[in-house]
Protein backbone atom coordinates (compact mmCIF):
# COMPACT_ATOMS: atom_id res chain seq x y z
CA UNK A 1 0.00 0.00 0.00
CA UNK A 2 1.13 3.24 -0.84
CA UNK A 3 -1.01 5.94 -0.33
CA UNK A 4 -3.10 6.15 2.33
CA UNK A 5 -5.05 9.64 1.16
CA UNK A 6 -7.47 9.90 4.35
CA UNK A 7 -10.74 11.84 4.72
CA UNK A 8 -11.15 12.03 0.92
CA UNK A 9 -14.53 11.32 -0.80
CA UNK A 10 -14.35 8.59 -3.02
CA UNK A 11 -14.70 9.73 -6.76
CA UNK A 12 -16.27 5.95 -8.04
CA UNK A 13 -19.46 6.12 -5.07
CA UNK A 14 -19.10 9.21 -3.38
CA UNK A 15 -21.25 11.53 -5.07
CA UNK A 16 -23.83 11.58 -2.38
CA UNK A 17 -21.08 11.72 0.46
CA UNK A 18 -20.42 14.71 2.54
CA UNK A 19 -17.40 13.30 4.05
CA UNK A 20 -14.67 10.25 3.29
CA UNK A 21 -14.69 7.51 5.38
CA UNK A 22 -12.96 7.15 8.73
CA UNK A 23 -9.81 5.66 8.57
CA UNK A 24 -10.64 2.42 10.19
CA UNK A 25 -13.27 2.19 7.71
CA UNK A 26 -11.36 2.14 5.09
CA UNK A 27 -8.79 -0.23 7.02
CA UNK A 28 -12.03 -2.80 6.98
CA UNK A 29 -13.06 -1.87 3.57
CA UNK A 30 -10.36 -2.29 1.66
CA UNK A 31 -9.07 -5.40 -0.19
CA UNK A 32 -7.00 -3.77 -2.32
CA UNK A 33 -3.87 -5.39 -0.38
CA UNK A 34 -4.76 -9.24 -1.73
CA UNK A 35 -7.19 -9.05 -4.40
CA UNK A 36 -4.28 -6.90 -6.50
CA UNK A 37 -3.99 -10.69 -7.16
CA UNK A 38 -6.63 -10.31 -9.57
CA UNK A 39 -5.56 -7.52 -11.28
CA UNK A 40 -4.66 -9.81 -14.91
CA UNK A 41 -8.34 -11.30 -14.37
CA UNK A 42 -9.73 -7.70 -14.21
CA UNK A 43 -8.13 -6.18 -17.24
CA UNK A 44 -9.30 -9.04 -18.84
CA UNK A 45 -12.59 -9.07 -17.87
CA UNK A 46 -12.69 -5.42 -18.44
CA UNK A 47 -11.16 -5.46 -22.08
CA UNK A 48 -13.80 -8.37 -22.88
CA UNK A 49 -16.61 -6.07 -21.90
CA UNK A 50 -15.22 -2.51 -23.68
CA UNK A 51 -15.42 -4.83 -26.78
CA UNK A 52 -18.39 -5.97 -26.44
CA UNK A 53 -20.51 -2.06 -25.24
CA UNK A 54 -18.49 -1.41 -28.93
CA UNK A 55 -19.89 -4.44 -30.90
CA UNK A 56 -23.78 -3.72 -29.32
CA UNK A 57 -23.16 0.20 -29.98
CA UNK A 58 -23.49 1.16 -26.49
CA UNK A 59 -19.90 3.03 -26.69
CA UNK A 60 -17.97 4.03 -29.51
CA UNK A 61 -15.15 1.90 -31.22
CA UNK A 62 -13.33 5.30 -30.22
CA UNK A 63 -13.77 5.19 -26.35
CA UNK A 64 -13.48 1.35 -26.75
CA UNK A 65 -10.23 1.66 -28.73
CA UNK A 66 -8.90 4.53 -25.87
CA UNK A 67 -9.79 1.75 -23.23
CA UNK A 68 -8.34 -1.05 -24.77
CA UNK A 69 -4.86 0.28 -24.86
CA UNK A 70 -5.36 2.21 -21.72
CA UNK A 71 -6.01 -1.39 -20.32
CA UNK A 72 -2.84 -2.79 -22.21
CA UNK A 73 -0.74 0.33 -20.23
CA UNK A 74 -2.05 -0.42 -17.20
CA UNK A 75 -1.58 -3.78 -17.07
CA UNK A 76 2.17 -2.91 -17.97
CA UNK A 77 2.85 -0.88 -15.09
CA UNK A 78 1.24 -3.92 -12.89
CA UNK A 79 3.34 -6.17 -14.52
CA UNK A 80 6.53 -3.79 -14.16
CA UNK A 81 5.87 -2.57 -10.46
CA UNK A 82 5.48 0.56 -11.27
CA UNK A 83 1.76 1.06 -10.36
CA UNK A 84 0.70 2.90 -7.41
CA UNK A 85 -2.02 0.98 -5.15
CA UNK A 86 -4.35 3.07 -3.18
CA UNK A 87 -6.51 1.89 -0.28
CA UNK A 88 -8.95 4.42 -0.68
CA UNK A 89 -9.77 3.42 -3.76
CA UNK A 90 -10.74 -0.01 -2.20
CA UNK A 91 -10.12 -2.66 -4.49
CA UNK A 92 -8.34 -3.68 -7.59
CA UNK A 93 -11.76 -2.74 -10.40
CA UNK A 94 -11.20 0.57 -8.91
CA UNK A 95 -7.57 1.04 -8.63
CA UNK A 96 -7.30 -0.15 -12.28
CA UNK A 97 -10.46 2.30 -13.55
CA UNK A 98 -9.30 5.43 -11.59
CA UNK A 99 -5.69 4.78 -13.45
CA UNK A 100 -7.14 4.11 -16.32
CA UNK A 101 -9.24 7.55 -16.20
CA UNK A 102 -5.83 9.29 -15.11
CA UNK A 103 -4.22 7.99 -19.01
CA UNK A 104 -7.06 7.97 -21.08
CA UNK A 105 -9.70 11.12 -19.66
CA UNK A 106 -13.24 11.16 -20.13
CA UNK A 107 -13.51 7.29 -21.78
CA UNK A 108 -12.87 5.51 -18.92
CA UNK A 109 -15.76 6.92 -17.26
CA UNK A 110 -17.79 4.85 -20.12
CA UNK A 111 -16.29 1.32 -19.45
CA UNK A 112 -18.44 0.66 -15.82
CA UNK A 113 -21.43 0.94 -18.14
CA UNK A 114 -23.99 -2.49 -17.80
CA UNK A 115 -22.01 -3.52 -15.09
CA UNK A 116 -21.20 -3.75 -11.59
CA UNK A 117 -18.19 -4.69 -9.31
CA UNK A 118 -20.67 -7.26 -7.78
CA UNK A 119 -20.43 -9.18 -11.27
CA UNK A 120 -17.00 -7.74 -11.56
CA UNK A 121 -15.23 -9.50 -9.08
CA UNK A 122 -17.43 -12.51 -9.23
CA UNK A 123 -16.22 -12.97 -13.25
CA UNK A 124 -12.19 -12.18 -12.19
CA UNK A 125 -12.45 -14.21 -9.02
CA UNK A 126 -13.83 -17.17 -11.52
CA UNK A 127 -11.14 -16.58 -13.53
CA UNK A 128 -8.65 -17.06 -11.22
CA UNK A 129 -9.85 -20.02 -9.30
CA UNK A 130 -10.24 -21.36 -13.04
CA UNK A 131 -6.85 -21.09 -13.25
CA UNK A 132 -5.31 -22.59 -10.16
CA UNK A 133 -7.41 -25.50 -11.36
CA UNK A 134 -5.27 -25.75 -14.42
CA UNK A 135 -2.39 -25.25 -12.43
CA UNK A 136 -2.90 -27.90 -9.63
CA UNK A 137 -4.00 -30.38 -12.41
CA UNK A 138 -0.44 -29.99 -14.33
CA UNK A 139 1.19 -30.41 -10.46
CA UNK A 140 -1.27 -33.30 -9.94
CA UNK A 141 0.00 -34.64 -13.83
CA UNK A 142 3.91 -34.30 -12.34
CA UNK A 143 3.70 -35.89 -8.81
CA UNK A 144 2.10 -38.83 -10.53
CA UNK A 145 4.42 -39.07 -12.97
CA UNK A 146 6.84 -39.68 -9.47
CA UNK A 147 4.93 -41.86 -8.06
CA UNK A 148 4.78 -43.74 -11.08
CA UNK A 149 8.23 -43.91 -11.36
CA UNK A 150 8.41 -45.26 -7.77
CA UNK A 151 5.96 -47.67 -8.59
CA UNK A 152 7.69 -49.07 -11.41
CA UNK A 153 10.62 -49.42 -9.93
CA UNK A 154 9.37 -51.51 -6.76
CA UNK A 155 6.89 -53.34 -8.86
CA UNK A 156 8.33 -56.22 -7.51
CA UNK A 157 10.05 -55.00 -3.75
CA UNK A 158 8.15 -56.56 -1.17
CA UNK A 159 7.31 -54.48 1.94
CA UNK A 160 4.74 -54.99 4.40
CA UNK A 161 1.45 -53.92 4.18
CA UNK A 162 -0.34 -52.96 7.69
CA UNK A 163 -3.55 -51.96 8.81
CA UNK A 164 -3.73 -50.66 12.24
CA UNK A 165 -0.02 -49.70 11.59
CA UNK A 166 0.33 -53.58 12.73
CA UNK A 167 2.18 -55.89 9.90
CA UNK A 168 -1.02 -57.50 8.08
CA UNK A 169 0.23 -58.82 4.75
CA UNK A 170 3.25 -58.70 2.46
CA UNK A 171 2.55 -56.50 -0.74
CA UNK A 172 5.22 -54.68 -3.09
CA UNK A 173 6.21 -51.16 -3.24
CA UNK A 174 4.50 -50.69 -6.47
CA UNK A 175 1.37 -51.66 -5.38
CA UNK A 176 1.34 -49.32 -2.31
CA UNK A 177 2.79 -46.35 -4.51
CA UNK A 178 0.06 -47.08 -7.29
CA UNK A 179 -2.58 -46.77 -3.98
CA UNK A 180 -1.44 -43.11 -4.03
CA UNK A 181 -1.78 -42.75 -7.70
CA UNK A 182 -5.25 -43.79 -7.66
CA UNK A 183 -5.96 -41.28 -4.88
CA UNK A 184 -4.16 -38.11 -6.96
CA UNK A 185 -5.98 -39.24 -9.90
CA UNK A 186 -9.07 -38.83 -8.46
CA UNK A 187 -8.20 -35.22 -6.95
CA UNK A 188 -7.52 -34.86 -10.80
CA UNK A 189 -11.48 -35.58 -11.37
CA UNK A 190 -12.19 -33.79 -9.00
CA UNK A 191 -10.70 -30.48 -10.24
CA UNK A 192 -11.59 -31.20 -13.60
CA UNK A 193 -15.01 -31.54 -12.39
CA UNK A 194 -15.12 -28.07 -10.34
CA UNK A 195 -14.01 -26.49 -13.71
CA UNK A 196 -16.66 -27.56 -15.64
CA UNK A 197 -19.43 -26.63 -13.53
CA UNK A 198 -17.75 -23.07 -12.92
CA UNK A 199 -17.03 -22.17 -16.43
CA UNK A 200 -19.82 -19.88 -16.93
CA UNK A 201 -19.60 -16.15 -16.81
CA UNK A 202 -21.38 -14.00 -14.29
CA UNK A 203 -20.47 -11.01 -16.38
CA UNK A 204 -23.38 -8.81 -17.17
CA UNK A 205 -25.17 -9.93 -14.48
CA UNK A 206 -24.61 -6.12 -13.26
CA UNK A 207 -25.27 -5.21 -9.74
CA UNK A 208 -27.85 -7.79 -8.94
CA UNK A 209 -30.89 -7.98 -11.84
CA UNK A 210 -28.80 -7.73 -14.91
CA UNK A 211 -29.05 -4.39 -17.40
CA UNK A 212 -31.15 -2.39 -19.36
CA UNK A 213 -28.32 -1.83 -21.86
CA UNK A 214 -28.74 -3.96 -24.91
CA UNK A 215 -25.56 -5.91 -23.83
CA UNK A 216 -24.16 -9.72 -25.04
CA UNK A 217 -23.46 -12.04 -22.89
CA UNK A 218 -22.54 -14.51 -24.94
CA UNK A 219 -19.63 -12.21 -26.22
CA UNK A 220 -18.22 -11.76 -23.37
CA UNK A 221 -18.57 -15.08 -22.09
CA UNK A 222 -16.93 -16.63 -25.21
CA UNK A 223 -14.00 -13.93 -25.32
CA UNK A 224 -13.28 -15.30 -21.54
CA UNK A 225 -12.94 -18.68 -22.43
CA UNK A 226 -16.70 -19.51 -20.50
CA UNK A 227 -19.21 -22.15 -21.64
CA UNK A 228 -21.76 -19.90 -21.55
CA UNK A 229 -23.09 -16.94 -19.34
CA UNK A 230 -24.70 -18.00 -16.05
CA UNK A 231 -28.48 -17.81 -16.59
CA UNK A 232 -29.62 -16.47 -13.35
CA UNK A 233 -28.04 -13.05 -12.46
CA UNK A 234 -29.39 -13.10 -8.75
CA UNK A 235 -26.93 -15.97 -8.69
CA UNK A 236 -24.64 -15.26 -10.69
CA UNK A 237 -23.67 -12.26 -8.02
CA UNK A 238 -23.92 -14.48 -5.30
CA UNK A 239 -22.96 -17.63 -6.15
CA UNK A 240 -19.46 -18.86 -4.61
CA UNK A 241 -20.15 -22.35 -5.45
CA UNK A 242 -16.85 -22.09 -7.50
CA UNK A 243 -14.27 -21.56 -4.57
CA UNK A 244 -15.72 -23.83 -2.12
CA UNK A 245 -15.73 -26.82 -4.68
CA UNK A 246 -12.31 -25.52 -5.40
CA UNK A 247 -11.42 -25.75 -1.67
CA UNK A 248 -13.14 -28.98 -1.45
CA UNK A 249 -11.04 -30.15 -3.83
CA UNK A 250 -7.92 -28.88 -2.39
CA UNK A 251 -8.59 -30.15 0.73
CA UNK A 252 -9.31 -34.20 -0.14
CA UNK A 253 -5.85 -33.47 -1.93
CA UNK A 254 -4.14 -32.06 0.83
CA UNK A 255 -5.05 -35.03 2.84
CA UNK A 256 -3.56 -37.69 0.51
CA UNK A 257 -0.52 -35.74 0.88
CA UNK A 258 -0.35 -35.53 4.33
CA UNK A 259 -0.95 -39.45 4.35
CA UNK A 260 1.63 -39.97 1.85
CA UNK A 261 3.75 -37.32 3.95
CA UNK A 262 3.77 -39.07 7.55
CA UNK A 263 4.29 -42.66 5.95
CA UNK A 264 7.76 -40.73 4.82
CA UNK A 265 7.90 -39.43 8.39
CA UNK A 266 7.59 -42.83 9.76
CA UNK A 267 9.41 -44.73 7.13
CA UNK A 268 12.30 -42.26 7.42
CA UNK A 269 12.91 -42.83 10.91
CA UNK A 270 15.69 -44.85 12.68
CA UNK A 271 13.03 -47.11 13.74
CA UNK A 272 11.94 -48.23 10.21
CA UNK A 273 14.51 -47.50 8.27
CA UNK A 274 11.91 -48.38 4.88
CA UNK A 275 13.17 -45.35 2.96
CA UNK A 276 15.88 -42.70 2.70
CA UNK A 277 15.01 -39.07 2.13
CA UNK A 278 17.84 -36.83 0.21
CA UNK A 279 19.74 -34.24 1.89
CA UNK A 280 18.14 -32.20 -0.90
CA UNK A 281 14.48 -32.40 1.44
CA UNK A 282 15.50 -33.08 4.71
CA UNK A 283 17.09 -30.44 7.41
CA UNK A 284 19.71 -30.55 10.48
CA UNK A 285 19.44 -29.93 13.86
CA UNK A 286 20.91 -27.00 15.21
CA UNK A 287 21.81 -28.93 18.34
CA UNK A 288 21.86 -32.49 17.58
CA UNK A 289 24.75 -32.71 14.67
CA UNK A 290 23.47 -36.56 14.32
CA UNK A 291 20.27 -35.25 12.90
CA UNK A 292 18.91 -35.75 9.42
CA UNK A 293 14.62 -34.94 9.91
CA UNK A 294 12.14 -34.94 7.23
CA UNK A 295 10.82 -31.30 7.49
CA UNK A 296 9.56 -30.76 4.07
CA UNK A 297 7.37 -34.42 4.77
CA UNK A 298 5.80 -32.79 8.14
CA UNK A 299 5.00 -29.67 6.65
CA UNK A 300 3.14 -31.22 3.89
CA UNK A 301 1.85 -33.23 6.37
CA UNK A 302 0.67 -30.16 8.68
CA UNK A 303 -0.57 -27.77 5.04
CA UNK A 304 -4.04 -29.35 5.35
CA UNK A 305 -4.52 -27.49 8.24
CA UNK A 306 -4.89 -24.54 6.69
CA UNK A 307 -6.33 -26.00 3.45
CA UNK A 308 -9.10 -27.53 5.74
CA UNK A 309 -9.27 -24.13 7.65
CA UNK A 310 -9.79 -22.13 4.64
CA UNK A 311 -12.76 -24.45 3.25
CA UNK A 312 -14.43 -24.41 7.16
CA UNK A 313 -13.96 -20.15 6.36
CA UNK A 314 -15.25 -20.00 3.55
CA UNK A 315 -18.36 -22.12 4.27
CA UNK A 316 -18.65 -20.02 7.37
CA UNK A 317 -19.02 -16.87 5.56
CA UNK A 318 -21.51 -17.89 3.02
CA UNK A 319 -23.35 -19.34 5.20
CA UNK A 320 -27.05 -17.93 5.32
CA UNK A 321 -25.54 -14.43 3.65
CA UNK A 322 -29.12 -13.74 2.05
CA UNK A 323 -29.54 -13.15 -1.90
CA UNK A 324 -27.28 -11.55 -3.44
CA UNK A 325 -23.96 -9.63 -3.04
CA UNK A 326 -22.83 -8.65 0.68
CA UNK A 327 -19.45 -7.48 1.56
CA UNK A 328 -18.94 -10.62 3.90
CA UNK A 329 -18.13 -12.20 0.28
CA UNK A 330 -14.96 -10.09 -0.13
CA UNK A 331 -13.56 -12.68 2.88
CA UNK A 332 -13.68 -15.16 -0.08
CA UNK A 333 -10.47 -14.47 -1.55
CA UNK A 334 -7.32 -14.04 1.11
CA UNK A 335 -8.67 -17.88 2.08
CA UNK A 336 -8.85 -19.05 -1.06
CA UNK A 337 -5.61 -17.86 -2.06
CA UNK A 338 -3.04 -18.62 0.81
CA UNK A 339 -4.88 -22.14 0.44
CA UNK A 340 -3.81 -22.48 -3.93
CA UNK A 341 -0.54 -21.46 -2.52
CA UNK A 342 -0.43 -24.10 -0.14
CA UNK A 343 -1.50 -26.63 -2.31
CA UNK A 344 0.72 -25.97 -5.10
CA UNK A 345 3.65 -25.70 -2.74
CA UNK A 346 2.81 -29.50 -0.88
CA UNK A 347 2.30 -31.03 -4.39
CA UNK A 348 5.70 -29.52 -5.72
CA UNK A 349 7.63 -30.51 -2.37
CA UNK A 350 6.22 -33.91 -2.58
CA UNK A 351 6.93 -34.34 -6.13
CA UNK A 352 10.52 -33.02 -5.23
CA UNK A 353 10.49 -35.76 -2.59
CA UNK A 354 9.35 -39.00 -4.16
CA UNK A 355 11.86 -38.14 -7.40
CA UNK A 356 14.61 -38.21 -4.80
CA UNK A 357 13.90 -40.82 -2.68
CA UNK A 358 15.62 -43.89 -1.64
CA UNK A 359 13.70 -47.15 -0.54
CA UNK A 360 15.82 -49.63 1.39
CA UNK A 361 15.19 -52.87 -0.28
CA UNK A 362 16.49 -55.35 2.65
CA UNK A 363 14.90 -53.31 5.86
CA UNK A 364 11.62 -53.16 3.48
CA UNK A 365 11.84 -57.05 3.10
CA UNK A 366 13.10 -57.98 6.47
CA UNK A 367 10.27 -56.29 7.73
CA UNK A 368 8.03 -57.64 5.21
CA UNK A 369 8.06 -61.02 7.04
CA UNK A 370 8.10 -60.17 10.35
CA UNK A 371 4.84 -60.09 12.12
CA UNK A 372 3.28 -63.19 11.09
CA UNK A 373 3.14 -61.38 7.75
CA UNK A 374 1.87 -65.11 5.88
CA UNK A 375 -0.28 -66.54 8.51
CA UNK A 376 -3.46 -65.72 6.00
CA UNK A 377 -1.32 -67.61 2.92
CA UNK A 378 -1.10 -70.21 5.01
CA UNK A 379 -4.89 -70.57 5.98
CA UNK A 380 -5.98 -70.02 2.24
CA UNK A 381 -3.34 -73.18 1.56
CA UNK A 382 -4.88 -75.16 4.18
CA UNK A 383 -8.33 -74.28 2.38
CA UNK A 384 -6.84 -75.12 -1.18
CA UNK A 385 -4.71 -78.25 -0.60
CA UNK A 386 -6.98 -79.93 2.20
CA UNK A 387 -10.46 -78.36 2.03
CA UNK A 388 -10.91 -77.24 5.07
CA UNK A 389 -13.39 -74.86 5.73
CA UNK A 390 -11.79 -71.26 6.09
CA UNK A 391 -13.06 -70.72 9.53
CA UNK A 392 -11.11 -74.01 10.81
CA UNK A 393 -8.06 -73.39 8.11
CA UNK A 394 -8.16 -70.00 10.29
CA UNK A 395 -8.40 -71.34 13.53
CA UNK A 396 -5.13 -73.90 12.74
CA UNK A 397 -3.41 -71.30 11.64
CA UNK A 398 -3.78 -69.16 15.22
CA UNK A 399 -2.47 -72.35 16.71
CA UNK A 400 0.83 -72.38 14.82
CA UNK A 401 1.55 -68.90 15.04
CA UNK A 402 1.45 -69.27 18.56
CA UNK A 403 3.91 -72.10 18.26
CA UNK A 404 5.98 -69.99 16.61
CA UNK A 405 5.48 -66.90 18.96
CA UNK A 406 6.60 -69.20 21.72
CA UNK A 407 9.68 -70.29 20.10
CA UNK A 408 10.24 -66.86 19.25
CA UNK A 409 10.82 -67.53 15.29
CA UNK A 410 8.90 -66.78 12.31
CA UNK A 411 6.20 -69.05 10.85
CA UNK A 412 8.85 -70.97 7.57
CA UNK A 413 11.14 -71.87 10.87
CA UNK A 414 8.95 -74.19 12.16
CA UNK A 415 9.70 -77.60 11.47
CA UNK A 416 7.27 -79.68 9.30
CA UNK A 417 6.64 -82.23 12.05
CA UNK A 418 5.56 -79.98 14.62
CA UNK A 419 3.03 -78.28 12.04
CA UNK A 420 2.03 -81.36 11.57
CA UNK A 421 1.06 -81.95 14.93
CA UNK A 422 -1.10 -78.89 14.79
CA UNK A 423 -2.68 -80.86 11.74
CA UNK A 424 -1.98 -84.59 10.49
CA UNK A 425 -2.44 -83.13 6.65
CA UNK A 426 -0.11 -80.44 6.72
CA UNK A 427 2.43 -81.46 3.50
CA UNK A 428 5.97 -79.90 3.17
CA UNK A 429 4.49 -77.84 -0.27
CA UNK A 430 2.91 -75.03 2.74
CA UNK A 431 6.66 -73.87 3.06
CA UNK A 432 6.18 -72.69 -1.06
CA UNK A 433 3.34 -70.08 0.36
CA UNK A 434 5.17 -68.64 3.78
CA UNK A 435 7.50 -66.47 1.82
CA UNK A 436 6.83 -62.92 1.46
CA UNK A 437 7.58 -63.63 -2.13
CA UNK A 438 5.60 -66.15 -3.37
CA UNK A 439 2.97 -64.62 -0.89
CA UNK A 440 2.87 -61.39 -3.19
CA UNK A 441 3.12 -63.07 -6.13
CA UNK A 442 0.12 -65.36 -5.19
CA UNK A 443 -1.98 -62.19 -5.18
CA UNK A 444 -3.40 -61.89 -8.66
CA UNK A 445 -6.87 -60.68 -8.58
CA UNK A 446 -7.87 -57.39 -10.04
CA UNK A 447 -6.43 -54.87 -8.23
CA UNK A 448 -4.23 -57.04 -6.11
CA UNK A 449 -0.31 -56.63 -5.29
CA UNK A 450 1.08 -59.08 -7.53
CA UNK A 451 4.13 -57.33 -9.44
CA UNK A 452 2.49 -58.77 -12.84
CA UNK A 453 -1.09 -56.67 -11.65
CA UNK A 454 1.09 -53.54 -10.39
CA UNK A 455 2.90 -53.73 -14.00
CA UNK A 456 -0.22 -54.07 -15.82
CA UNK A 457 -1.73 -51.06 -13.58
CA UNK A 458 1.44 -48.98 -14.40
CA UNK A 459 1.46 -49.15 -17.86
CA UNK A 460 -2.46 -48.22 -17.97
CA UNK A 461 -1.74 -44.82 -15.79
CA UNK A 462 1.07 -44.55 -18.10
CA UNK A 463 -1.01 -44.71 -20.89
CA UNK A 464 -4.03 -42.32 -19.44
CA UNK A 465 -1.12 -39.43 -18.74
CA UNK A 466 0.25 -39.77 -21.89
N1 LIG B 1 -13.85 -5.71 -3.29
C1 LIG B 1 -15.15 -6.26 -3.42
C2 LIG B 1 -15.11 -7.76 -3.15
O1 LIG B 1 -14.08 -8.30 -3.16
C3 LIG B 1 -15.66 -6.03 -4.81
C4 LIG B 1 -17.16 -5.97 -4.91
C5 LIG B 1 -17.66 -4.78 -4.21
N2 LIG B 1 -19.04 -4.58 -4.48
C6 LIG B 1 -19.76 -3.73 -3.75
N3 LIG B 1 -20.98 -3.61 -4.05
N4 LIG B 1 -19.22 -3.06 -2.75
O2 LIG B 1 -16.12 -8.37 -2.91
Amino acid sequence: MTDDSQNVQNTMWGGRFAAGPDAIMEAINASIGFDKRLAAQDIAGSRAHAAMLAATGIITDSDAEAIREGLLTVLSEIETGTFQFSTALEDIHMNVEARLKEIIGEPAGRLHTARSRNDQVAVDFRMWVRDQCDAVDAALVRLLHACLAQAEAGADRVMPGFTHLQVAQPVTWGHHMLAYVEMLGRDRSRFADARIRMNESPLGAAALAGTSFPIDRQMTAQALGFDRPAANSLDAVSDRDFALEFLGAASICAMHLSRLAEELVIWSSAQFRFVTLSDRYSTGSSIMPQKKNPDAAELIRAKIGRILGATVSLFTVMKGLPLTYSKDMQEDKEQVFDAADSLMLALAAMDGMLRDLTANTAALEAAAATGFSTATDLADWLVRSLNLPFREAHHITGALVAMAEARGCDLPELPLADMQSVHGGITGAVFDVLGVHNSVASRTSYGGTAPVRVREQVARWKETLG
